[in-house]
C-alpha cells in the first residue's frame, strides 16, 4: 500500500531528526525518505530550532535542500560531516547495505565515507533476511561498459544497462555522467567478497554495497521505529 509506505517513510524521517544536533555538519542522502528527512529538517531550520550545514548526496537533493532553506557546504580538503542520513535500497540485520536504486550510490560513499556517523532510515520493506533481491547498481565509465557487462557475468550475476525513467530510448546517467549497471543476483551469500571482486573490475567507479559504514538504522513499521546497530 503507496500511503502506508509513505507513512513509515516520513515516520524514519521524523526520527531521524531528533539525532541532529545544533551546529552539526550533515550530509544529505538521496531517495523518497531522504527526501522527507530534508524536508523536515529545513523546517526545523526555518522555524530557529536547528542551525546545521549540509552537503547533498546528488543534484536533486541538493536543489530539495537549497528550496527548503538548508545552508550548503562545498566539499573541501579535511570536510567532515559529524552525521549523514540515507535511505537503502535494501538492508540486512548486520547493517550491509544495497544502495544506488536512485543512481547517486558514488556520491553517497563518499559523504558517508567521511561521516563520523552514517544513520540509515527506511520503511519496513527495505529490512531483508538476506541482500540481493533488489537488482546491486553499479556505477560505469561508459568505454568500460562491454568488459563490465562479460565481469558481472562471470561473477553469476545479470547485467542491465538503466535506462532513462522519462525516455527508455535514453541510457540513465548519473550526476557525473557515467552509466548505471544493475545487477541481477537474486541472492548474495557473502555480500564482502562480491564488493571486494567487484571493486577489482576496472571502469566501475562505484558498486552499491555498503559494508561497515553504517552504524545505526531506523526502520519504520507501522506507527513503530525499530533501532537496529552495528
Ligand atoms: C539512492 O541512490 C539510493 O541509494 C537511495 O538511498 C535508495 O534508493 C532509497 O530510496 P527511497 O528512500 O526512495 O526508498
Amino acid at each position: 500500500d503507496p500511503s502506508q509506505l509513505a507513512s513509515e517513510k516520513r515516520h524514519a524521517a521524523a526520527a531521524a531528526l531528533r539525532w541532529v544536533r545544533d551546529g552539526m555538519l550533515l550530509s544529505l542522502g538521496s531517495g523518497s525518505t531522504s527526501a522527507a528527512f530534508i524536508t523536515l529538517l529545513g523546517e526545523a531550520v526555518q522555524a530557529g530550532q536547528l542551525r546545521v550545514q549540509g552537503t547533498a548526496t546528488s543534484l536533486a537533493s541538493e536543489n530539495l535542500a537549497r528550496q527548503v532553506g538548508i545552508p550548503l557546504v562545498e566539499p573541501r580538503r579535511g570536510l567532515r560531516f559529524d552525521l549523514a542520513v540515507d535511505g537503502a535500497d535494501e538492508l540486512d540485520a548486520q547493517l550491509r547495505l544495497i544502495k544506488g536504486g536512485g543512481g547517486a550510490l558514488l556520491r553517497e560513499k563518499l559523504l558517508e565515507t567521511a561521516s563520523e556517523y552514517f544513520l540509515v532510515i527506511a520503511d519496513s520493506t527495505k529490512l531483508v533476511p538476506q541482500l540481493g533481491r533488489f537488482p546491486l547498481p553499479l556505477e560505469v565509465v561508459p568505454f568500460a561498459l562491454p568488459w563490465v557487462m562479460d565481469a558481472v557475468e562471470k561473477l553469476g550475476g545479470a547485467p542491465m544497462v538503466r535506462t532513462a525513467k522519462a525516455d527508455p530510448n535514453q541510457l540513465y546517467r548519473s550526476d557525473q555522467n557515467n552509466l548505471l549497471v544493475d545487477c541481477h543476483f537474486e541472492v548474495i551469500p557473502d555480500p564482502e567478497r562480491l564488493a571486494h571482486q567487484l571493486q577489482n573490475i576496472p571502469g566501475i567507479v562505484e558498486q552499491g554495497l555498503f559494508i561497515d559504514l553504517a552504524k545505526a538504522a531506523l526502520i519504520a513499521n507501522g506507527q513503530e521505529v525499530q533501532v537496529i546497530r552495528a
